[in-house]
């Protein structure tokens, strides 16, 4: 019996070892990675450049703690603040604590203005994370079961729908933000209209709400820019950001611009473990390599590469509903539940993922090749057609 408590309806498979968009298990298989630890191992396994910068890190300083200067961490605030446009950074281990830190930051931004009982609106089908706050900021009753009473001070309105937002515009003077993910990765890869950020930039300022972005999955590059806000011309005021940004080393970071910049002082927040010189170096050296290594471009290329070939595969397949996506972060969503094609991948040597019952989600390493990204074509597209041509 395993003593771990029972969270994760694991998959039966551990691996030993990886190289690149490759992991091995114990019996020498080798599996084809398409999930990249769920969006998170940017540079995929074992990159040379990426251990031997950790190596050199670990041999130096692991830890110190926010008490003193962290170096590290000057320099990853100065390297998201350029890449970004925004102005200030802390830093912290996930991206339910960055979001954590936007939620806080939203409530201390709305009780400087006068607000009491400040409201942030969220979105339906949006994931935030699993603390009490971003669990009851994220719009999926199966996560929330249980846990209530909820954390209040949250309004609900459908993702991509603006006439809803404005709505509560005029019926609710406590709202003080909105968060929104620019791409729903939990929810099934769903994606706003092009236009939705600018207007819904206009809208948070015309009320003095904070527009707050959680990129904890879409964002460090997947989208084919550092950052998916940047397909539009809108900075916003909070966004957040995990998962890609360390190569698997946990760091998150919760980033302020605009009239969000300077809300924290000395005391509001704090993390023992955020920011330390380890995750920082992890971060940096993921967020330069990426740049030298003009990974950004080859995810805009080979997503489009991609796309183009599940469309030209599966686009005619009865049961098949949409295939989208932007960069390196697509969905391909099926008329009914296919959770177990994970397994049957799993068995052809392949890791994808379901999400939203129906869609299945492709997140590969930034690193992954062109004869990768034909390799997992030729051998996904056919188990979504055998699994569609069953009864
Ligand atoms: C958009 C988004 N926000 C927040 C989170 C929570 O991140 P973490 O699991 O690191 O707390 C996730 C995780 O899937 C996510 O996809």
């Amino acid at each position: 019996m395993s003593h771990l408590m029972n969270t994760y309806a694991r998959q039966p498979v551990a691996f030993t070892h990886g190289e690149g968009a490759w992991l091995w298990d114990a019996s020498g298989k080798r599996y084809l990675d398409a999930l990249a630890g769920i969006a998170v191992n940017t540079l995929g396994h074992a990159h040379p450049r990426f251990t031997a910068a950790l190596h050199t890190q670990i041999s130096r300083l692991i830890h110190v703690s926010n008490v003193y200067q962290v170096h590290e961490q000057e320099q990853l605030a100065d390297k998201l603040c350029a890449l970004s446009g925004m102005d200030e950074v802390f830093l912290c281990n996930s991206g339910c604590e960055a979001n954590e830190a936007a939620i806080k930051l939203a409530r201390m931004y709305g009780h400087n203005k006068g607000i009491e009982n400040p409201a942030i609106i969220v979105m339906e089908k949006a994931f935030h994370g699993r603390t009490l706050a971003t669990l009851s900021a994220t719009g999926n009753r199966k996560v929330q079961a249980g846990f209530e009473p909820l954390v209040k001070g949250f309004v609900r309105v459908p993702y991509d729908d603006l006439a809803a937002i404005r709505q509560v515009a005029e019926h609710n003077p406590d709202v003080v933000a909105v968060l929104v993910e620019p791409i729903q990765g939990e929810g099934g890869i769903r994606m706003l209209d092009i236009h939705y950020l600018e207007q819904l930039r206009q809208i948070c300022d015309q009320h003095g709400w904070l527009l707050m972005l959680d990129e904890v999955q879409c964002g460090i590059g997947r989208t084919g820019k550092w950052f998916a806000f940047q397909h539009t011309g809108i900075l916003p005021d909070v966004m957040t950001l995990a998962k890609g940004l360390g190569s698997g080393v946990p760091v998150g970071a919760c980033l302020a611009a605009g009239k969000a910049t300077g809300t924290f002082k000395p005391g509001n927040h704090g993390s023992t473990f955020g920011g330390n010189p380890l995750a920082c170096t992890a971060a940096l050296t993921t967020l330069n390599i990426l740049d030298h290594d003009k990974l950004l471009d080859h995810a805009t290329n080979l997503g489009n590469f991609l796309l183009n070939g599940f469309r030209e595969r599966l686009g005619q397949v009865a049961g098949v509903t949409t295939i989208r996506g932007q960069g390196l972060m697509i969905g391909i969503e099926l008329n009914k539940p296919c959770g177990e094609l994970v397994q049957r991948a799993l068995a052809q040597g392949l890791l994808i993922n379901v999400t939203a019952d129906n869609v299945i989600r492709l997140l590969p390493p930034l690193v992954f090749s062109q004869a990768e990204a034909q390799q997992l074509l030729d051998m996904l597209c056919p188990l979504v057609t055998g699994f569609l041509s069953q009864a």
